[in-house]
Formats: structure tokens, sequence, C-alpha cells
């Protein structure tokens, strides 16, 4: 994994345990972007990290767990497919839905008869799960986290991104923000739902790929349908700035920057399709050319992009080759 991180401090991550065992919340580094940890067991703590992402309280949260040793305490069936794509992509950025256990409470699912759980790989979120799987003396203590941003809004690769946004308490909506750099993979986990008979569904793409899980698995991964699990990172507009932001083919941008003039635009496009042109362009910004650096990218530049004092974000395309779905995911749903 690259990224900037930073070594794990350990008093830190004690002061965290402490802060979870009083039923507090704490932003939390992971590979993929930044956690909102509360004690998964715990509904009111549970509860809490709706209130400050001001989210509603009927969608399930993700449940973090130290290793595959925790599946049975959470999931009341384990599928065969799941335990090989755990002991395959476990620790990393893979998310399983199964059917829940009864350790699993309605505030973590939904209210629905499934669980989602990842167990992270990055070492501030371990050092975080082994300290509390201690504190509980429970190798299967867990904590639930979404991403550390207001519902709705771009999700938070740094900490500064998190005290933008959520805060620090007094000031702010969390008890604590661990500092860890910024996240290696950038974009969430992979979500695969395992909760009924039959091939694996693929209900939000990441850098883990459909390939990569289908090789493993030796099978198909098909497509969510209207009857899977809800996961409101499938809602339309989601992961949006502020600005409105467009998507526009690349051989495009040139005539869609002169149809804007008068617009203060923002753009974000590949170092060859920011040729050739001139607009009111406050800010430009090359865009990665390989999917896993775009994706690593991703949010701080729409950070970046939404933060110019722009009137509109403009966006070219990336490549729809292997590798691309879960960033073209992401922007698409960035698009309004
Ligand atoms: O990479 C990630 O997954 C990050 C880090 C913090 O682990 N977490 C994350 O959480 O993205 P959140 O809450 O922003 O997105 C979690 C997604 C949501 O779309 C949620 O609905 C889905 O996981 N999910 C969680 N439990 C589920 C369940 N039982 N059934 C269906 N979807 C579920
Ligand atoms: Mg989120």
């Amino acid at each position: 994994m690259s990224g900037d991180g930073r070594p794990v401090d350990r008093a830190a991550i004690e002061r965290a345990v402490e802060v979870l065992a009083a039923g507090g919340l704490v932003a939390v580094p992971t590979e993929t972007v930044y956690g909102l940890a509360a004690d998964a067991d715990s509904p009111a703590a549970v509860h809490a990290i709706f209130a400050a992402k001001g989210r509603p309280n009927d969608h399930p949260v993700i449940v973090h767990v130290l290793g595959a040793q925790a599946l049975d305490a959470w999931a009341g069936t384990v599928t065969r497919r799941a335990r090989v794509l755990a002991g395959r992509f476990w620790p990393g950025p893979l998310t399983l839905v199964l059917a829940r256990a009864a350790r699993a409470h309605d505030g973590l699912t939904g209210g629905q008869d499934t669980v989602g759980l990842r167990c992270p790989a990055h070492p501030w979120a371990r050092a975080l799960l082994e300290a509390w799987c201690a504190n509980r003396g429970d190798p299967a203590a867990a904590l639930a986290a979404p991403s550390a941003n207001s519902f709705g809004r771009i999700s938070p690769t740094t900490a500064a991104h998190v005290r933008d946004d959520l805060g620090e308490k007094p000031g702010g909506r969390v008890d604590l923000i661990l500092d860890g750099g910024a996240c290696p993979v950038g974009i969430e986990s992979t979500i695969v739902d395992l909760s009924r008979d039959g091939p694996a569904r693929l209900l939000r793409p990441g850098v883990i790929t459909r390939a990569q899980l289908e090789a493993v698995l030796g099978e198909a991964v098909v497509d969510a349908d209207a009857t899977a699990p809800r996961a409101p990172g499938r809602l339309a507009q989601h992961y949006a700035p502020r600005t409105p932001l467009e998507l526009v083919a690349p051989n495009a941008l040139g005539a869609r920057v002169n149809a804007l003039r008068g617009t203060r635009l923002a753009v974000l496009a590949p170092a060859i399709a920011l040729l050739d042109w001139t607009g009111d362009v406050v800010l430009r910004l090359i865009a990665p050319a390989q999917p896993e650096e775009y994706a690593r990218r991703l949010y701080a530049l729409l950070h970046q992009l939404d933060a110019a004092g722009a009137q509109r974000i403009l966006v070219a395309w990336p490549p729809g080759g292997v590798g691309w779905e879960a960033v073209r995911d992401r922007l698409q749903r960035a698009a309004q």
C-alpha cells in the first residue's frame, strides 16, 4: 500500500479505545477512506454515528472486524463463497453482505436481515481493532463505521477532510479524530452481496475488481438487482461536491468550456485534453492516467475542485476499460 501513512501512535489508540468504551465516536483512517467508528454492540453509540452524519436511521452501516474468525459471531450463515473471498481478500477493501446473526442489531442493519462485514488492512484501523478487542476481552468485538463525512457529501481521505466537515468536539461532532495520513486506496470498499443462494452480487464497485472476484470464485459475479439489500452508496446522488459537476467526453471539453463562457469553471482532465483552449477557468487539474492513482486521489481532487470558487466543475470521463469501473461509478454519482 502506498500513501503518506504515519506511524501508529499508541497513546492516541489508547485514548480512542477509552472514547469508544464510553460510547463516543472516533474518526479512524482505513485503507479506503476515513471511517466514523463506534462500538458495534452499542445501539446508542451506533445511533450517535447517524446523528453526527445527518444520515437516515434506516441505512445499514458496515461492521469492521479484526479477522475472518469474527464472521460467525456476526453472520448467521457464512457461505462457502464468503469464506473463499474473506480468505483471499481480508484484510483488505472488501465488504461482504451476509445473513445476520442475532448480534447484528437493527441499528447496524437498518432493520434488514443482512449485515455488512469488512476487515480493514490499514495499520491504524488494525491497531484500533486490536486494542478494542483486547479491551472487550472478545476477539470478535467490532466497530461500526460508515465513511466520516456528512450524509451525501464527499468521503474523507485525510484527517483534515474530517476536521473541515464533521469537526472535533467541543466545536464539532467527533470525539476524537485519529490522523494516520492520507488513505492509500482512496475510494470505498468493494461490496459483494452473498446473503442469498446463487452467485455473488456486486453492490458497489471498488479497487478489488469484479474480474479479481470472479477469478477467485471461478464463476461470474452478477450485478445487483432490484431485490438486493439496500445500499445508500448506490443512491444516484452521492459523494457529491457542493458545486454542480458535469462529466464531459475528453474530446468535447474545449467546446463545452467555450459554450460556458461567463461561467467560472474548475476542470479535471487528462493533460492532453487540457491543451488548446482557454476559458473562464479558475482551476485546472491534471487527471491521473492510471485507475489506482485516480482512485487514491479522487476525493482529494473533488474537495479541491469544490473549494476553487467555481460555479461549475467539468470532469473529463475516464477511460471505459478494465480497472476503471469504480472510478467511473463514483464520478457518475458526483455528477448532478
Ligand atoms: O471502505 C468502506 O467501506 C468505508 C470504510 C470506512 O470502511 N465505509 C463505508 O461506509 O463506505 P458507508 O456507510 O459510507 O457505506 C457503506 C455501504 C453503504 O452503501 C451501506 O448501505 C452498505 O455499505 N451496507 C452496509 N451494510 C449493509 C447491508 N447489511 N446490506 C446492504 N448494504 C450494506
Ligand atoms: Mg459513505
